[in-house]
């Protein structure tokens, strides 16, 4: 059994390191909440600890395990029904084969819009697969979407699935769709890191980073997010190998990050680039990138999210509205030149976590559609 605390803690909470437990959501700023993680080991030094330094918490989920138990059902219980109608279930967690299955599917029925191209391999020798959205032209400006760089942020993959479908089921419907992808392309990485994703559903459902070997160190994996040539190696980021914000030994070290690198870059046309996380609710810009059209940028696209269930957001500048981060998908895409650098972390704020209920797939998806498609139409109406 795993006991979830939550901290409304001022800061970090020094000395939490050494008694195992696994931040979910780092300590940030006097006054935001950290959630963790605590192996039941520890819960009593944990709580006697807090409560020594005048920590108050609260706990969220009081056995994870159970809550595990209850995913694993759920997915068992959809793949019977999906056998049985041989349709897709968006409303359900899928394993990289599920939705390796479904890209192929996607493709083959709409040939003339969506195309798979392979930007790589990952360290484990996987395919790094991309969906082309395109109505033709030639290296067009593009739009680069990725989820499920960090493997346990399932909710991203999921949602990914929903709006790559969303895409196709909207060109020629939707005006702003329509528009888009008559002058545009749209590229999407679904399963970022396939290592991770693979290892949550096999092994640890918690598994944050790559897979790779760590010369020198029993601990395995290197955070994908803190891996980038962007600030590489600042104090937003760890040089531990047993760090859930392991760097890495160098920028690029993980061919998951370098594959993006170097397609981006191969492009030459990119305009934007939205890194797709969770959780915390929050659309976020680079450190640079705070002048007045991200803001009110960041401000529609939050506003209209909310307005589908009223899901509150909040917006802004990493350094502002989270944490010191360094290394960021974002911050290097901002730095190589694309303007439209964005980050969301979907639902919730720490209720269920990385553990988010599927019954929450499609509400989430829903009101994260109209909040994408105003940055693609800032995008495709403020070209650069
Ligand atoms: C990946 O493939 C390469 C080349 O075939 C091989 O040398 C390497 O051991 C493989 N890595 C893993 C982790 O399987
Ligand atoms: C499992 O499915 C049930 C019924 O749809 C839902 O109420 C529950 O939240 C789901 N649990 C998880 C962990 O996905
Ligand atoms: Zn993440």
């Amino acid at each position: 059994m795993k006991i979830l605390l939550v901290f409304a803690a001022l800061g970090a909470a020094a000395g939490a390191e050494q008694l195992f437990v696994d931040f979910w959501r780092d300590p940030t700023s006097p006054g935001h909440p950290a959630d963790l993680r605590v192996p039941f080991p520890s819960l009593q030094t944990v709580k006697i600890f807090l409560e020594s330094h005048s920590i108050s918490y609260s706990v969220m989920i009081e056995d994870l395990q159970e809550l595990l138990d209850e995913e694993k059902k759920n997915m068992t219980k959809s793949r019977r029904i999906e056998r049985s109608t041989s349709t897709f279930d968006f409303a359900s967690y899928h394993t990289i084969e599920e939705i390796y299955d479904w890209m192929d599917t996607l493709v083959e029925d709409h040939p003339s819009l969506v195309s798979k191209i392979q930007i790589g391999q990952s360290y484990e020798n996987r395919s790094l697969y991309v969906l082309k959205f395109s109505t033709g032209g030639s290296n067009r400006p593009a739009i680069w979407l990725d989820t499920g760089i960090h493997s346990r942020e399932w909710i991203t993959q999921a949602t990914g699935v929903w709006t790559a479908n969303k895409i196709v089921e909207e060109y020629g419907q939707d005006p702003s769709v329509t528009a888009i992808l008559d002058s545009m392309d749209i590229f999407f990485e679904i399963i970022t890191n396939p290592d991770g994703f693979v290892f949550t559903h096999n092994s640890n459902r918690l598994w944050r980073k790559t897979r790779s070997i760590n010369a020198g160190s029993p601990c395995i994996g290197v955070d994908p997010n803190r891996n980038w040539d962007a600030g590489f190696g600042g104090s937003g980021s760890s040089s531990d190998p047993c760090s859930e914000t392991y760097r890495g030994p160098y920028a690029h070290s993980e061919s998951e990050v370098k594959a993006i690198v170097d397609f981006i870059r191969g492009h030459g046309n990119v305009k934007s680039v939205i890194s797709i996380h969770s959780y915390s609710q929050m659309l976020l810009f680079p450190y640079g990138y705070k002048r007045v059209p991200a803001n009110e940028l960041a401000k529609k696209a939050v506003s209209d999210l909310a307005a589908m269930y009223g899901t509150k957001y909040t917006y802004g500048s990493i350094v502002d509205t989270i944490y010191l981060a360094d290394g960021t998908t974002i911050d290097w895409a901002y730095d190589n030149g694309v303007k439209y650098s964005f980050t969301f972390e979907l639902r919730d704020t720490g209720r269920y976590g990385f553990l988010l209920p599927s019954t929450q797939i499609i509400p989430t998806a829903t009101e994260t559609w109209p909040a994408l498609l105003d940055i693609m139409v800032h995008v495709l109406e403020h070209p650069y």
